[in-house]
């Protein structure tokens, strides 16, 4: 089997450091790097993960190196193809992702200026929240070309409503086809007519109400774990999610994903980054993919799109 290529996550929590060990048992890259600003940790994380290896039986090399204030250490992650960033606070349980705004925009800043220096060709995957304006900062801050840069959010949101729908209905989770859109927040627009359960359209499954039901625990699906954890929210999910969005970008996959992604155009939105499903190549976002909806997914979508854009301006700022 051939290794190649170099992924970077920074932040060495339990997403960053799930999506590292995800990203290596993949055993598709040469190496994976993970960074933190605490001394020590993704030093101890990464020896802990490579000494996993003979068990395991991949190959992937796992470095692990501290980050200072000015800088010090990002060369670790230089010429990485990919970069994910789970860089930032996580929440409390009562707080939304939008209160971690001015605090995850200096730590994301400061995270995407050093990548950029160092990594100036990658793709960026940003997971940090409030995840669409994250991602939004990421572009403005790094420069780069609006497609290389995306947001985890939609594959989260997605595998949340599937995993709600096929316990419901006692199918398995691979027979469920679910959609969400929006942003990864109060505007997230799950797309019930796009949901399917072997085949058959959910509507023809489930009443409207009970349908329903699942809709708003998939917008707070991310709350419900925070409010169970008590300290840091959801990993698990979150990072199988980041971890296929970087595998698509590394095997080139051309795979059809919901993701956060600039929208030019696409539903009569413009100029900003929204959950989408798009292709995902080498360069990132090879285009938003456009689907029928109904007027009232249409509709939140616009609305979200609009909620979305003036938070992304006021994140500019910050
Ligand atoms: C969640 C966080 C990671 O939804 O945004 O669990």
């Amino acid at each position: 089997m051939s290794r190649k290529g170099k992924v970077t996550v920074v932040g060495a929590g339990f997403y960053g450091s799930t999506t590292a060990q995800r990203l290596a048992e993949y055993d598709i890259f040469e190496e994976v790097v993970l960074t933190d600003i605490i001394e020590g940790k993704p030093e101890g994380l990464a020896l802990d993960m490579n000494q996993s290896r003979p068990v395991e039986g991949f190959e992937t090399k796992v470095t692990g190196q501290s980050t200072g204030p000015a800088g010090e250490g990002y060369e670790a992650i230089g010429g990485s193809d990919i970069v994910v960033i789970t860089a930032g606070l996580p929440r409390k349980p009562g707080m939304s992702r939008m209160d971690l705004i001015e605090t995850n925009a200096k730590i994301v800043r400061n995270v995407v200026e050093n990548v950029t220096k160092y990594a100036p060709d990658a793709v960026l995957i940003v997971v940090s929240n409030p995840l669409d304006e994250m991602t939004a900062l990421a572009a403005k801050v790094s420069g780069f070309p609006p497609a290389r840069v995306m947001g985890q959010a939609g594959m989260l949101d997605t595998a949340r409503f599937s995993y709600f729908v096929a316990e419901k209905l006692a199918v398995p989770v691979g027979s469920v086809r679910t959609l969400t859109l929006g942003s990864h927040g109060d505007t997230m627009v799950p797309v019930p007519s796009a949901c399917t359960v072997n085949g058959k359209p959910l509507s023809d499954l489930l009443p409207a109400d009970e349908i329903e039901a699942l809709v708003n625990r998939t917008r707070n699906g991310g709350g419900e774990i925070v409010g169970l954890l008590k300290t840091g929210s959801a990993y698990y999910a979150p990072s199988a999610a980041a971890a296929r969005m970087a595998r698509a970008v590394a095997e080139d996959s051309g795979a059809v994903m919901p993701v956060c992604a600039w929208v030019d155009g696409e539903y009569g939105i413009s100029g900003v980054y929204l959950g989408v499903e798009a292709e995902i190549g080498a360069a990132g976002i090879r285009r938003v993919v456009e689907r029928d909806l109904t007027e009232d997914e249409l509709a939140g979508l616009r609305a979200a799109a609009e909620a979305v854009r003036a938070k992304q301006a006021d994140v500019a700022s910050l």
